[in-house]
């Protein structure tokens, strides 16, 4: 009989061969750690890539499970229970460049994923790193749309989740989470304070993987996949600008790895690409170091409408500006109102309705056109990550609920239906 022991098994994670720390470069094997031993910088998966091809990626499944071998996840993810996100689509956004006087537009719209949210990707990375590391429960502290996500991959995948929020967050996010079932908790507190108590409950249970916590190097690696649907979507070509929103600033960060790594790999021709990150004027901690030329973050307080990106911290804030001033990008915000008036715009001009991360994103690209940071003749691409459902108090001042008429033809000639409306 083989001998048992409690050694810990060496995860299968795919081509993944290690940890590395992104301040000293310190190696770590792969295992659920998160922090540099020798200097506590944050770790970032390492790879022995194998050789691949176009072919062979596009012979793939239409989700995230088609670049799995670009991914820290065991061979056969695609056959387990997982929400299969992405391959959303990337639609040219003709209606949108008209109106901003712009040439090639075009919009990612993950709010196409299974729980309407970017967010799906990086937790189907972190639920199959986790689950072969060992963990038994799915957590998170989140700014909603992650909650979503996390509840849901806990649901198909039959485990129990631990998903908590700060308390004044959209209705909406509310009941899409608790929807699910899991364990599901409300905090008096700012998303802060959330992330705080998760690092601590985190150390007190060893088995449950907060996946923006203790297993956030397998997490964010999730978000390459928008780099790597992006290229291959645009007929294995890098566009020339992206607009990406910024909350802790991990999915900027890995859609420029994305990119990167298709340009390594020969995947795609090797080219500039301009990294522009957005955030809400509210929560701007990053756009105000880009500003002032700094390379730390400060922390702030939030307060905006931008809730999905009300973090006052964020991990990846130096990072984000390492990528921008790298490409040659910029940060920028815009207020709670411009955010408003661009969910507006993108709806009317585009026939898409963002959360308020599109309206912020969206607003941005309006600001740094006007200010000529972008140029308006670039082949550029925006994210839309999250769905206008989801927020719908931030338009509803704004939007003219019809009055109720009779169901007859005169009523309708009288209440003027019959002209086109102003607009
Ligand atoms: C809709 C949406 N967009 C963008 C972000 C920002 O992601 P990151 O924290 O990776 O910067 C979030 C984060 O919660 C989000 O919910
Ligand atoms: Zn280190």
């Amino acid at each position: 009989m083989p001998v048992q022991t409690d050694a810990p098994r060496v995860p299968r994670l795919g081509h993944a061969t290690g940890l590395s720390c992104r301040e000293c470069g310190n190696s770590s094997p792969l295992g659920p750690y998160y922090a540099c031993e020798m200097c506590f910088g944050p770790l970032e998966v390492r790879y022995d890539f194998p050789r691949l091809t176009r072919a062979d990626i596009e012979a793939g499944p239409n989700n995230i499970w088609r670049y799995a071998a670009l991914l820290p996840v065991p061979a056969d993810i695609a056959d387990r229970p997982t929400t299969q996100p992405g391959y959303t689509r990337l639609i040219r956004a003709d209606g949108l460049a008209a109106e901003l006087g712009m040439r090639r537009l075009w919009i990612k719209d993950d709010s196409g994923n299974p729980t309407h949210s970017f967010k799906d990707r990086v937790v189907a990375v972190a639920l199959a790193a986790a689950t072969e590391m060992g963990f038994k429960v799915l957590a998170c502290p989140s700014t909603g749309n992650l909650a979503n996500a996390v509840a849901a991959a806990a649901a198909r995948a039959g485990i129990r989740s631990v998903v908590m929020v700060p308390a004044n967050l959209e209705m909406q996010k509310i009941l899409t989470t608790a929807v699910y079932g899991g364990t599901f908790v409300t905090v008096d507190g700012t998303y802060d304070d959330v992330n705080r108590l998760a690092s601590e409950l985190a150390g007190e249970h060893e088995d449950w993987a907060f996946v923006n916590v203790n297993v956030r190097p397998y997490y964010a690696e999730g978000s390459k996949t928008l780099g790597f649907e992006i290229a291959e979507q645009l007929g294995w070509r890098l566009p020339d600008q992206i607009v990406v929103p910024v909350a802790s600033g991990a999915q900027l960060v890995k859609i420029d790895k994305g990119f990167s790594e298709l340009a390594e790999l020969g995947l795609v021709e090797s080219r500039p690409w301009k990294v522009f990150g957005a955030q809400a004027t509210g929560c701007s901690p990053v756009s105000e170091a880009f500003a002032r030329g700094w390379d730390v973050v400060r922390p702030v307080k939030p307060d905006t409408i931008a809730k999905s990106l009300a973090i006052g911290n964020p991990a990846d804030g130096p990072y984000v500006l390492d990528v921008v001033r790298r490409t040659g990008g910029a940060v920028a915000d815009v207020s709670d109102a411009e955010v408003v008036d661009s969910m507006g715009l993108l709806a009317r001009s585009q026939g898409v309705f963002g959360e308020t991360a599109g309206g912020v994103t969206v607003g941005v690209l309006r600001k740094l056109l006007a200010s000529g940071q972008l140029d308006p003749d670039a082949e550029t691409v925006i994210i839309n990550s999250g769905d206008g459902l989801k927020t719908l108090d931030a338009v509803a001042p704004t939007v003219t609920v019809p009055a109720m008429i009779k169901p007859t033809i005169e009523a309708f000639q009288a209440a003027g239906f019959e002209a086109a409306p102003l607009s």
